[in-house]
């Protein structure tokens, strides 16, 4: 059985979601693609207990995760949990419904009431829970009337089998719409997960940032590393065992020559911080107050390690940020 390391939540900072009482690790570990049938179980063990000691408390999944998309993230993580569900009180664990995941019209993409909660009691059966912490719809359907995916989202927290409700990939318009209707429902909406880093700042163009600081939710944000393009893996060349080495990314043809040179003058800003450019990056996107959370994805352990420690120096000088800006402008 697992024992978790006695100082963990000496290692990490925790920050409010949004204005709920619910507080999330600044880091949090998701399971989009390294912990699919296709990995190693053990090494899959052991991000999970890595992140654990380091004070990650969320664990962000959906029920399309793992590589291929089928499931196999919950079974998986699901077994590691069986040898540390006596910390389940001490875990945040999300899971997500809304991408295609099933044959025929009710697992295809879609926010609909049947899928949505079709969906929930399958994750939890694979991940042996009776309830998760948040249930989010995973993506926008022009569809489905917000009403229905907003009442199945409150029907699952009225079953006991979720605690908080989230969306993600939605604007700020459709948030907005969908809002209005958990508040008169009284719905826990605490969270809203959008893509965003340095080198995907969408969210700041449609103002979802600032309308979470006025409306009250927090982001978690995924892909903060840009799916590994703010690390310096790539700074020398594309390892074979990378994701855009694998060709498991559609962004991989993006990785040009003046990527390259962006990436490098990033890199030499991280340096002079006394930051790997990882950390600099989660730093950054940590700095938009908006942001209750990173969500990181990681292919082995050393990777959560030396991304947790980005919380060592959060803050930018007025010069760094304008430095970086000018190279991300450029
Ligand atoms: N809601 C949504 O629609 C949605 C979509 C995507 C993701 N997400 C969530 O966000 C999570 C993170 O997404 P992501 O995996 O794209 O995030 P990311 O943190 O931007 O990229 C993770 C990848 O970067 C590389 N990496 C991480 N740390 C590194 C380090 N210190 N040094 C070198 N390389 C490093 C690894 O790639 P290698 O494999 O090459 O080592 C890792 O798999 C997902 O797991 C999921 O929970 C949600």
């Amino acid at each position: 059985m697992y024992i978790a390391a006695d100082n963990r939540y000496e290692k990490m900072v925790y920050r409010r979601c949004g204005r709920s009482g619910l507080k999330l690790p600044a880091v949090s570990l998701g399971f989009w693609q390294n912990f699919g049938s296709r990995g190693c179980f053990a090494n899959m063990e052991e991000m999970v207990h890595t992140a654990f000691d380091l004070g990650i408390t969320h664990f962000d999944l959906a029920n399309n995760y793992g590589n291929p998309y089928n499931g196999s993230a919950e079974e998986n993580f699901g077994r590691i949990l069986d040898g540390m569900r006596h910390y389940r009180d001490e875990m945040c664990i999300s899971t997500k419904a809304g991408y295609e995941m099933w044959e025929g019209p009710y697992g295809d993409r879609n926010g609909s009431r049947k899928y949505l909660l079709a969906s929930l009691d399958q994750s939890l059966k694979r991940m042996k829970l009776d309830y998760v912490d948040i249930f989010y719809h995973h993506v926008f359907d022009p569809d489905t009337p917000p009403e229905e995916t907003a009442l199945a989202l409150d029907h699952a927290v009225k079953q006991g089998k979720a605690l908080y409700v989230g969306i993600s990939n939605y604007n700020r318009a459709q948030t907005e719409e969908i809002l209005k209707i958990f508040r008169e429902l009284h719905t826990p909406y605490v969270v809203n997960q959008p893509s965003y880093s340095m080198l995907n700042r969408w969210i700041e163009r449609d103002g979802l940032d600032r309308f979470a600081g006025e409306a009250g939710f927090g982001l978690a944000v995924f892909s903060p590393l840009y799916q590994g393009f703010l690390t310096d893996k790539y700074l020398k060349g594309i390892p074979a065992d990378s994701r855009v080495g694998k060709g498991e990314t559609w962004i991989g043809n993006e990785l040009n020559e003046q990527m390259l040179e962006k990436l490098k003058q990033l890199n030499a800003i991280a340096a002079e911080r006394g930051q790997k450019l990882s950390q600099m990056a989660l730093s950054w996107v940590l700095h938009n107050e908006a942001v209750a959370t990173v969500l990181i994805g990681a292919s082995r352990p050393q990777q959560i390690v030396e991304n947790a420690a980005c919380i060592e120096k959060l803050d930018f000088t007025a010069e760094e940020l304008s430095r970086i800006e000018a190279i991300l402008k450029n």
